[in-house]
């Protein structure tokens, strides 16, 4: 299937897509922990029909929160351009269309990858989605520390030529726990403060 994918004029605020083919990868966690930490004006997409980041948000004003759909992204997203500094978009995993239509919006792709070569063999199956010279980082998700689980997973992806964040999203009890409750910035915050850097360096 071809799929046309719609080109968009900057907006002003950074649009980052948090996107994995791979169901269990770690991208609703992620993009919560990650709008839980970013300064300014936060809103979060949540583009999977299972809903999971809007359900983790419920009761909670910590940021605001949407649901969308492939569909109506095109539309919603330039209308938010005035009320956010930072739009993160939860995708969901094997919908080609959600990941291709929020990436085509966004600034930057974020890719959590756990330290698994199974895995990381599956990075070129989301990439192929992606348009063409689209920025995006992979972000070791599930790193156990202390072991050299997170070094290993930033080596492949050097040697791949992918570029990838130095700082990693830890394996944590706490965060599978946090759930349904603000997120645990401290494991978040290393992560958050180095994708901000790099998006406030790298988009225009
Ligand atoms: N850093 C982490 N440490 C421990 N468990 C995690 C971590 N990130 C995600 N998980 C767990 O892995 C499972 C899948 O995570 P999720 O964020 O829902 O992935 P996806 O949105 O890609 O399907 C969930 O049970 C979640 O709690
Ligand atoms: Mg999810």
């Amino acid at each position: 299937m071809v799929v046309s994918v719609p080109v968009y004029d900057r907006l002003p605020m950074k649009i980052l897509a948090i996107c994995n083919k791979k169901g269990g990868a770690g991208k609703t966690t992620l993009a919560v922990g990650l709008a839980a930490c970013l300064p300014g004006r936060v809103g979060l997409i949540d583009l999977d029909e299972n809903g999971s980041s809007a359900r983790w948000m419920e009761g909670l004003d910590l940021f605001d929160v949407a649901t969308g759909t492939s569909d109506t992204i095109a539309d919603v997203v330039p209308t938010l351009a005035d009320e956010y500094d930072w739009l993160v978009l939860d995708t969901p995993p094997n919908d080609a269309r959600a990941i291709t239509f929020s990436t085509a919006i966004a600034d930057l792709v974020l890719i959590p990858l756990a330290p698994s070569p199974l895995e990381a063999d599956q990075l070129p199956d989301t990439l192929a989605l992606l348009p063409e010279d689209r920025p995006y980082i992979v972000v070791p998700s599930r790193v156990r520390i202390s072991t050299s689980a997170g070094k290993s997973i930033r080596d492949m992806c050097v040697v791949a030529g992918h570029p990838v964040t130095t700082s990693v999203l830890p394996l944590s009890e706490r965060i599978v726990q946090s759930f349904g409750a603000t997120p645990v910035r401290l494991l978040f915050r290393p992560l958050a403060d180095e994708i901000v850097r790099h998006a406030e360096r790298t988009i225009p």
